[in-house]
């Protein structure tokens, strides 16, 4: 019963490549798999990519190759619901692609062949990972990121956007959460990748879990705290959820 672990950029992943036992580098369709064992538990570690169709291609190549059990995405995110901030943790229940639109043919945002508008995730494993992060905040809050008034982070659970756009810009981050909003879906946070991954889980019928930490909030200020954020403080995050979730499972 393997588990996958996903991340979309090297500085997330190395942590957890260096904790590897027994550790195999396996490369498929130019990308390198790592194998091994985490905390004791049979895992394969990965770079999803940057962006739907990368993040796809991944997944694709743990639910067909590797024949993973689950799929586990630990990431960065835009926060752009109220009260999201820098430092927090989102754990999706479920994403919707924010770029896609085949309207007036289908509903905005539903990827024709899928039921809805939102792609479900896995809600036992959801629950797992809301569960580990808690024990995170938990013990190890001082270790996180705490914003400069001295608030700690918080969880938050709910539907994550995804789309083949970084962003950088309040106005921007407005006119994409805006609409989707007023249709009744209140989207926490923007990534480029998880709704892909997502898409595949439901195709092999692969249970999928993802967390993602708030390194910016899709504004004017998100290309500074966004690398930033990354080289800091996003591995450690990756590290502590990963080590919380493998013993639950
Ligand atoms: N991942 C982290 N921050 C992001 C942003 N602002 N836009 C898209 N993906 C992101």
């Amino acid at each position: 019963m393997t588990t996958a672990i996903l991340s979309a950029l090297p500085e997330e992943q190395s942590g957890l490549v260096d904790s590897l036992q027994q550790a195999r580098r396996v490369t498929h369709a130019g990308r390198a798999f790592w194998e091994g064992e985490l905390h004791g538990k049979p895992v394969v570690l990965a770079l999803s990519g940057i962006g739907k169709v990368a993040a796809a291609t991944t997944a694709t190549v743990l639910a067909e190759r590797f024949r993973v059990a689950r799929i586990v995405f630990t990431g960065v995110a835009g926060g752009v619901g109220e009260g999201v901030r820098v430092g927090d943790v989102v754990v999706a229940r479920d994403y919707v692609q924010h770029d896609m639109d085949a309207s007036p043919l289908f509903a905005r945002w539903q990827v024709p062949g899928y039921p809805g508008v939102r792609l479900p995730c896995d809600s036992a494993l959801s629950a797992h990972l809301s569960g580990a992060v808690g024990a995170c905040l938990e013990s190890a809050g001082v270790d996180f990121h705490v914003n400069p008034e001295g608030r700690l982070p918080r969880l938050h659970e709910g539907l994550v956007a995804s789309g083949d756009r970084f962003v950088t810009c309040a106005q921007v981050s407005r006119a994409l959460r805006e609409p989707l909003v007023a249709a009744g879906h209140d989207v926490l946070a923007v990534e480029m990748e998880g709704a892909a991954v997502a898409q595949v889980c439901l195709d092999y019928g692969v249970p999928f879990a993802a967390v993602r930490t708030i390194s910016d909030r899709a504004d004017d200020d998100a290309h500074v705290d966004f690398p930033l954020f990354i080289q800091t403080v996003a591995s450690r995050y990756a590290d502590h959820i990963v080590r919380h979730l493998l013993k639950l499972l």
